[in-house]
């Protein structure tokens, strides 16, 4: 996800229990690698788990040579965004605009998978718009070009994040190749990851906005998925250790000035979710109460201060000051 699974979330998802966490999508216009964003993209750490490198375009050779890069510089797997509905990138062919152009996605994935020795694989979503939903056409497509596994996003184009996504498509899609096929959207829970692997027959599921904030959503879905019983939340001291580990991680991963950007994001959803989800924690802290201490963490300006603020918020909050 971009902005989001950078190489510091990456890693703590998969020490969290993903089995797999795919990297920001990496443009492959070459131009615009030497920027300082796309130079974090493309730094392939095996701390972060198996390093699968998404990248997004619409020239066939473009992303064949961009997949080559990245193979050659560690990727171990290559995924192709075509998911993306984001207007600026669409405009130029890319992401889920390409659904429209079935020879073209054909000639892009037979591209791409000819260029490295390492497995490809492919985001879409079920097609551009519901009059146009062709994730199936889509889907044989990518199987018979040698893809190795499939992700959809149960929504089309057109619904961006709009309401619900919906699981027979995806349900259609698995039922129609034979490649694995691994389902996403709206999954917030142990049990809709169980509903949604039931009703659509997918081999895995994918998780987004879910992990935002509660990363440890990957083992309590593993676990729930393994035993049939919910896995107790973590404590305050647990969530106190892995939130000021994670902006430990971006204040050196990005350095002082990002970091502390990148940081106020990150601790935002860790707030609101021991606000609203977290069980047990959101009696004892309101979204008022949350929503004053992101006013005040989003002004602080050094790593120092954020760590600072966030040990004396945790301080409180386990004496009962909230
Ligand atoms: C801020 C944001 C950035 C995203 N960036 C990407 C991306 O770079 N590549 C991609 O395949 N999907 C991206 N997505 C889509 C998610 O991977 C996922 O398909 C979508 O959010 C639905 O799943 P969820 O309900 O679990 O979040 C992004 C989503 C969000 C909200």
């Amino acid at each position: 996800m971009a902005g989001i699974t950078d190489q510091p979330f990456r890693q703590l998802c998969c020490q969290l229990g993903a089995g797999l966490a795919v990297s920001e999508m990496v443009s492959s216009n070459p131009k615009v690698w030497n920027t300082e964003k796309s130079k974090l993209r493309m730094i392939h750490d095996p701390a972060a788990g198996i390093r699968s490198v998404q990248i997004a375009g619409s020239c066939p050779d473009e992303l064949a040579f961009a997949a080559k890069i990245n193979a050659d510089s560690g990727a171990q797997i290559i995924d192709i965004n075509m998911g993306c509905p984001a207007k600026k990138v669409n405009k130029k062919l890319a992401g889920s605009a390409l659904l429209k152009e079935p020879a073209l996605v054909e000639q892009i994935v037979q591209a791409v998978v000819k260029a490295v020795d390492i497995p490809v694989t492919l985001k879409i979503r079920t097609g551009w718009c519901e009059d146009t939903r062709n994730g199936i056409e889509i889907a044989k497509i990518a199987e018979h070009s040698g893809i190795a596994s499939l992700a959809v996003h149960g929504r089309t184009r057109n619904d961006f994040y709009k309401g619900n996504a919906e699981y027979d498509t995806i349900k259609a899609i698995k039922a129609a190749i034979s490649i694995p096929v691994v389902a996403n959207g709206d999954i917030t829970s142990p049990e809709k990851a169980l509903q949604v692997l039931k009703h659509t027959g997918a081999d895995a599921i994918m998780i987004g906005r879910g992990a935002q904030g509660r990363p440890w959503i990957f083992r309590e879905i593993n676990h729930f998925l393994t035993t049939g019983n919910k896995m107790l939340a973590p404590t305050l001291a647990e969530v106190r250790v892995i939130v000021l580990a994670h902006v430990m991680e971006l204040h050196q991963f990005y350095g002082d000035f990002k970091g502390v950007m990148i940081a106020r994001k990150h601790v935002s959803w860790y707030v609101q979710n021991l606000a609203e989800t977290s069980d047990g924690f959101s009696a004892m802290f309101n979204l008022e109460q949350g929503k004053a201490f992101r006013a005040i963490f989003n002004g602080l300006a050094s790593p120092d201060e954020q760590l600072a603020t966030l040990n004396n918020f945790f301080d409180d909050f386990a004496n009962g000051r909230y």
